[in-house]
């Protein structure tokens, strides 16, 4: 009989069992652990996924009990949740491996007091020395708590200690450009080795990133495919319509370039343009996504306007409501230049790709939120089929990454009937209607890959640095130059006119969503 496919990913992860350890987490008061970590948690445990000895520590600045932490921890996954209802039940058993340390960033004592408090939950649990620190928590802290965690002998080195392990995960930004990205590697570094830092690009947990892999790389069909003679341009979108919200101090020391741009949106462009790994394991794979990102063309200073448009939204309408431009968000400045829309062009200059565009846009306050990659093949000569219009003939590729995940694939066809025009059809696959359940949170997958020490879908040091330096000369040149034309498109509309003017000097526009 034949054996169903499995995602490849996951038969990496599937040999190795989770070994027993302490989950620590930094900033445990922060947003980012409520809605995202403590969900994850509880659904890995739903799910078995957990090691059989496990607890969890939240350390932040507040004090506060157990208790209290526990029943934060409870309203937030109740909330957040992908299943609901909570299991009252299974929530009961697992808080009680949940714990709250209180101290401050920098206070020698509450990491002294952290790692007695550790070694008490290691005979108790038989967690066994195990750690994974995570740090969400602004770059800035990462050199003091590092450097507090080494100090304090909470750090293993893999090197000398073989019975135990250390792991740290940080949350990006990994540096606010090249140069701090460097600084950022090297404070890190200090104290973990490469294989020890999981640098968390969330985009790499979804389900529909990881299948690009597999959709590529499990169909003959697609890879014959995949290059300049067949492949005319790739339009990649990741598109929101939300605005920037509580997040105004945020955006305005980031912007869409920083946010989005250097990591989601560079690592979807090296997953569908890398070559095939030589095999599944996290470093093969990484080197290909590299070897993408170091052979992108570098945009030239002097036409940077022909190859990047950045945008900002102005007050409009989403959904039929009025909403606030962004200089009018809370926390922004009336008068800010920080970019929300982001289009670019970009060219990798391989055997596989010379010649062929790569078209990517990531805004905020968009009609619609809708991430997806299209892949746009070379017309048929028309020497037998033409049909009146020449726009939107072309067979399209395209692998909706959300929501409404799934992939289709347009071609032409004959309208039924004598005389009949031809027509593009639709050929659709959806996860949701043909797999019938939710795929699991992007920050489960990448908490349980961390747990068993595996880090394919993780950011490597060079991918990130790869990244920095195409992009940091486009930040420094919008420092130099500031727009006269911000707000330049109203809340609710696909963006600026000349990110339009991009695809249309080259014959193309971009994908209706
Ligand atoms: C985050 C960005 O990394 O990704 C946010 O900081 C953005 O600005 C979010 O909204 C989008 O994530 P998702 O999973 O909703 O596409």
């Amino acid at each position: 009989m034949t054996q169903p496919f499995v995602n490849p990913l996951e038969e990496v992860a599937s040999g190795k069992t989770a070994d027993p350890c302490i989950l620590v987490i930094f900033g445990a008061t922060g947003d980012l652990t409520s809605r995202k970590l403590l969900p994850a948690l509880y659904n890995l445990a739903r799910e078995g996924q957990l090691p059989s000895h496990f607890a969890c520590v939240g350390f932040a600045r507040r004090e506060k009990s157990n208790d209290q932490f526990r029943s934060e921890m409870l309203d937030a996954v109740s909330q957040h949740s992908r299943v609901k209802p909570i299991d009252q039940a299974l929530w009961s058993s697992f808080s009680e491996q949940l714990f709250y340390h209180g101290g401050a960033f920098d206070d020698d004592a509450a990491y002294e007091s952290l790692r007695l408090f550790l070694d008490d939950l290691d005979a108790k649990f038989g967690t066994k020395g195990n750690r994974v620190f995570y740090l969400s928590v602004p770059p800035s802290y990462f050199p003091t708590i590092t450097t507090k965690l080494g100090a304090h002998g909470l750090i293993v080195d893999p090197e000398k200690v073989h019975d135990r392990w250390t792991r740290v995960i940080v949350e990006k930004p990994f540096g606010h450009d090249l140069q701090s990205s460097l600084q950022l590697q090297s404070d890190l570094t200090t104290h973990f080795k490469e294989e020890q830092i999981y640098r968390i690009d969330h985009y790499l947990g979804k389900e529909t990133v990881q299948n690009l892999l597999v959709i590529r790389f499990a169909n003959s069909i697609f890879e014959s495919l995949w290059n300049n003679k067949h492949i005319d341009h790739v339009q990649i979108t990741v598109a929101e319509d939300q605005g920037v919200g509580t997040r105004g101090k945020f955006y305005e020391e980031a912007g869409m370039l920083r946010d989005i741009v250097q990591n989601h949106l560079m690592q979807l462009l090296s997953l569908v343009a890398m070559e095939p790994p030589v095999n599944l394991k996290a470093d093969s794979i990484r080197d290909e996504k590299v070897k993408v990102l170091e052979s992108i063309r570098p945009i030239p200073i002097d036409e940077m306007e022909k190859y990047v448009v950045r945008g900002q939204y102005g007050p409009g309408f989403i959904n039929g409501e009025a909403v606030k431009g962004y200089t009018q968000e809370e926390s922004v400045a009336v008068s800010s230049v920080v970019e929300t829309y982001v289009a670019m062009q970009l060219f990798i200059d391989n055997w596989r790709w010379v010649g062929v565009p790569f078209y990517l846009r990531a805004a905020k306050r968009m009609p619609k939120r809708a991430t997806e990659i299209a892949v746009y093949f070379k017309e048929a000569p028309g020497v037998l089929f033409k049909r009146a219009s020449k726009k939107d003939d072309a067979n399209v590729l395209v692998m909706r990454i959300q929501p409404d995940e799934g992939v289709s694939l347009r071609m032409n066809s004959k309208v039924p009937g004598i005389n009949s025009p031809i027509q593009p059809v639709k050929m659709d696959f959806r996860y949701g209607s043909y797999f019938g359940s939710a795929p699991p949170e992007a920050y489960e997958r990448l908490l349980c890959d961390c747990i068993l020490g595996d880090s394919t879908l993780f950011a490597r040091e060079d991918e990130v640095l790869a990244s920095w330096r195409l992009l940091t000369p486009v930040l420094e040149h919008w420092q130099q130059t500031r727009p006269h034309d911000f707000p330049n498109y109203a809340s609710g509309t696909w963006g600026p006119d000349a990110a339009d003017a991009l695809l249309e000097r080259d014959d193309r526009h971009w994908r209706f969503l």
